[in-house]
């Protein structure tokens, strides 16, 4: 692993190591979560319009879903990252589908077509909360009534004494997967001003405020919640 230095901010162009194992050593449950998203997705994937992976990295989800559903003629798939070096990486990975695209935008201003489902795997997290509104209700205005945004985010916790004892518990995670006490630090320092987490009592309150009509909290492990919203 390249060594991470404490002093430059974090950046997906620029990661560590391989992008799928650094996510994979990083994230609790992460390739879990995707299946999940996967397996939840054949509810609100039809063969029309759009579905929208926001923050899809190298297309791991989208790349996914579309190739279960590529005799879909009509429906589009769209993976949307501002990783040039990621989108670069997910269009050679999934060249061969057809109904799938990738294009390296910033989600918050992208034109977005009319949509069935939009997946946010830990992405708005990395954006202030004014973006993650504007985004939010880009989405909203295009979702198709029932459609749904499959949503998750690493959270600040609702207190003092889960934050503690949670935050505990990740690190363990991570010196479990062989990062060292350094290499944890520098990326703690790597992310200040860079992650901007919510707790989740504001994230299901800006989901509210955006209009959506029912707030599943399906997943959760420590900070890390994965929410289904539907119009
Ligand atoms: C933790 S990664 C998660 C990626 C992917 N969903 C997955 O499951 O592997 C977050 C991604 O969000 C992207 N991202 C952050 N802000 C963004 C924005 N405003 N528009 C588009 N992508 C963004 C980053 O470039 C990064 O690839």
């Amino acid at each position: 692993m390249k060594k991470l230095s404490k002093n430059i901010k974090w950046s997906f162009d620029n990661m560590p190591e391989p992008y799928d194992k650094h996510l994979s050593r990083s994230i609790p449950l992460y390739k879990e979560s995707q299946k999940l998203i996967e397996n939840l997705s054949s509810y609100y994937v039809k063969n029309s319009d759009y579905h929208y992976e926001i923050g899809c990295a190298n297309g791991g989800i989208i790349g996914s879903i579309a190739e279960k559903f590529n005799n879909f003629d009509k429906a589009k798939f769209v993976g949307i990252d501002l990783s040039k070096h990621l989108i670069k990486e997910a269009k050679k990975r999934y060249k061969s589908i057809k109904n799938l695209n990738f294009v390296e935008h910033n989600a918050s201003k992208h034109n977005f077509k009319i949509i069935n489902l939009a997946i946010i795997h830990y992405c708005l997290q990395f954006m202030p909360y004014n973006e993650k509104r504007v985004l939010l209700k880009l989405i909203y205005k295009k979702l198709l009534r029932k459609g749904a945004a499959i949503i998750f985010e690493k959270t600040l916790l609702e207190d003092s004494y889960s934050q503690e004892i949670f935050s505990g518990v990740y690190s363990d995670f991570k010196f479990e997967n062989g990062y060292s006490a350094d290499e944890v630090v520098n990326k703690s320092i790597s992310l200040r001003s860079v992650m901007q987490s919510s707790s989740s009592k504001d994230n299901i309150a800006l989901f509210k405020e955006i209009g959506f009509n029912k707030i599943y909290t399906f997943f959760k492990w420590g900070p890390f919640e994965g929410y289904l919203c539907i119009k």
